[in-house]
């Protein structure tokens, strides 16, 4: 229960990639951290032979975490479909092509268990996001897990709250979704119409 009350903003973000996300989609975790977002948006998209999905983070214990995470729940040729990027995010794969990508996910912040001097920066971020905005195809989501209770993460929620009302109505659907706690974590969610 109070588990829960903790997680409501990764239950929710999940329900919509879960509503959003089809087999033989492209999804990228641009946060992957200890892999968990990454096994959820895997059994989602992938398929033995559709389906690819980009796993980045700028640590390369997450890398091996959420490696290890997706070895002990899928199959080889599941894992296959899966490209690994030790880096930053502010720099996606040349290989992607534009308008290409259903669903794009970020979890801000530092890895939880690890070291909470290497979490996201809003100047990375944002250029990060920047990207993903072209990556992404029409009716495509770019989904931000903010977490505003530290002094960076609040930094970055509002960078990113900026630049998402500055967005054209007509082409981006943007909100805002927070909970009644103090300093609680929110999700943003930018759609490509
Ligand atoms: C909250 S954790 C992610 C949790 C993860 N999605 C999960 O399900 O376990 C945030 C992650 O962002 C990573 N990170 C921080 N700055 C980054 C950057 N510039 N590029 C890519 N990853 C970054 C951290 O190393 C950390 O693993």
């Amino acid at each position: 229960m109070i588990n829960d009350m903790f997680q409501q903003h990764i239950n929710f973000a999940h329900t919509h990639w879960q509503r959003l996300l089809l087999s033989g989609d492209t999804a990228i975790d641009a946060t992957c951290g200890n892999g968990h977002d990454t096994l959820f948006l895997a059994k989602l998209a992938l398929t033995q032979s559709t389906g690819r999905l980009f796993a980045i983070d700028i640590q390369e214990s997450a890398i091996q975490k959420t490696k290890t995470l997706l070895q002990q729940h899928l199959n080889d040729s599941l894992l296959q479909r899966i490209i690994f990027k030790h880096g930053c995010h502010s720099k996606f794969d040349s290989e992607l092509s534009l308008n290409s990508i259903k669903l794009i996910v970020y979890n801000l912040g530092y890895l939880p268990g690890g070291n909470k001097q290497i979490t996201t920066q809003a100047q990375t971020t944002l250029q990060s996001i920047e990207h993903a905005m072209d990556l992404l195809m029409e009716g495509g989501l770019i989904s931000i897990t903010c977490y505003p209770g530290h002094n960076e993460g609040s930094i970055e929620q509002s960078e990113l709250l900026k630049l998402a009302s500055k967005l054209d109505v007509k082409q981006w659907a943007c909100s805002h979704h927070t909970w009644l706690r103090n300093q609680a974590p929110s999700v943003l969610f930018l759609k490509k119409i």
